[in-house]
């Protein structure tokens, strides 16, 4: 491309721009260090706000003038990302650090902690199949159905000890955030029902809430072997070990959580009816609770376009780790109806994600 005065800024902004996508994951890896130092309960237990230096003396490293350069450099980066703040140190002109609500998720030990899950998503072991998109993708039909099973031999489901725990740890953590909010805010979603199956349910997570939240339905986590193994029952919770595409357990109310994101539209389809099947006439209160993500429009005056961008993220991540995808209005609509259900009720409670209730 030739320079000309007109089109400098242009081009000028067109390498930033580059430079910026080249670089997003330095937001990633930077959040990763500041969590591998522990650097969130490490401000939280000081119980004020912390200066660099004090930050410093907490951390397992010498405190000289490299290492505080390191840490400022660090926290700079993630002060602008939004997970720390600033403010005066009490009875001192010095500033110093404290956490923000996205950094109080952070905590190891906060209930809702969400650490595993970006441990987990940042671990070379998950983030490898990306090196692989192209390759896979230009393989076409004939490669293996992910990015993921073609970097690691096996698709992500399939029984691995490794994959099995890592995934199991990022899926607890992100549902029990979202359980919290369901039951605190849509209780109204379960009301009537006397029995539930979670179906692909984990390891329980979302179902010991409503259990306990909802002592008169019994409720029941459907998922494939290797995945139960080990897991408790308790008074009006069980599990049930089989495979969604066969048969499910009958039940007034069928849950899908972050479940059929995973699936392509055929085996969506394949998976409602299978529900279907397993639960009473809307009349007799039979329904399908699902919570997953519904992709907003794309309006760049209107929209909000941290939170469309990040649906997209996700949906890169259902092509990569899984052979799933994340859908529209319109394209939940379809698989509805070709499910043969009659009708649906979006409730957009959960943040980037909905609640969708389908009616046989
Ligand atoms: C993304 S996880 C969601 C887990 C849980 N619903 C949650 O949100 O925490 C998908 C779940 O579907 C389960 N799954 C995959 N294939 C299945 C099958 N054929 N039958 C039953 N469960 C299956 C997986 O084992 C996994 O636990």
């Amino acid at each position: 491309m030739a320079l000309s005065n007109e089109n400098i800024r242009e081009v000028l902004a067109a390498q930033a721009h580059i430079w910026h996508h080249t670089f997003n994951y330095i937001n990633s890896m930077s959040l990763k260090c500041a969590l591998q130092l522990g650097i969130p309960d490490i401000i939280h237990s000081h119980g004020q706000a912390m200066t660099l230096s004090d930050l410093v003396d907490a951390l397992p490293i010498d405190n000289n003038a490299k290492t505080l350069d390191y840490i400022f450099r660090l926290m700079r980066i993630l002060i602008h990302a939004g997970f720390f703040s600033q403010t005066k140190v009490n009875n001192k002109e010095e500033e110093g650090y404290i956490l923000t609500p996205s950094s109080r998720l952070l905590l190891k030990d906060d209930p809702l902690s969400q650490v595993p899950y970006v441990q987990t998503e940042l671990d070379p072991y998950f983030m490898d199949p990306w090196h692989s998109l192209s390759k896979w993708i230009m393989k076409g039909d004939e490669s293996s159905t992910t990015p993921f099973a073609f970097t690691h031999g096996k698709p992500l489901f399939d029984y691995e000890p490794k994959t099995n725990r890592l995934f199991n740890e990022i899926m607890a953590s992100d549902t029990r955030l979202v359980a919290s909010v369901v039951i605190e805010h849509c209780k109204g979603v379960f009301e009537g029902l006397k029995s539930l199956v979670d179906v692909g349910g984990g390891t329980g997570t979302v179902a010991k809430v409503i259990a306990n939240a909802l002592p008169e339905i019994n409720c029941i986590v459907f998922d494939l072997p290797h995945i139960i193994e080990g897991c408790e029952a308790s008074k009006n919770l069980s599990y049930v070990t089989g495979d969604m595409f066969q048969s499910i357990p009958s039940a007034d109310a069928m849950l899908l959580k972050s479940v059929l994101h995973d699936w392509s539209d055929e085996d969506c389809i394949k998976i409602l009816r299978k529900c279907k099947e397993a639960i009473p006439s809307k009349e007799n209160g039979g329904k399908v609770i699902i919570i997953d993500m519904v992709l907003m429009e794309h309006n760049p005056e209107k929209g909000d376009n941290k939170s469309y961008e990040t649906q997209l993220f996700l949906d890169m991540l259902m092509m990569v780790h899984v052979s799933g995808k994340e859908r529209n209005q319109q394209e939940w609509e379809k698989l509805f109806f070709d499910a043969g259900f009659t009708d649906y009720n979006i409730i957009p409670t959960l943040g980037l994600r909905s609640i969708i209730e389908v009616f046989p």
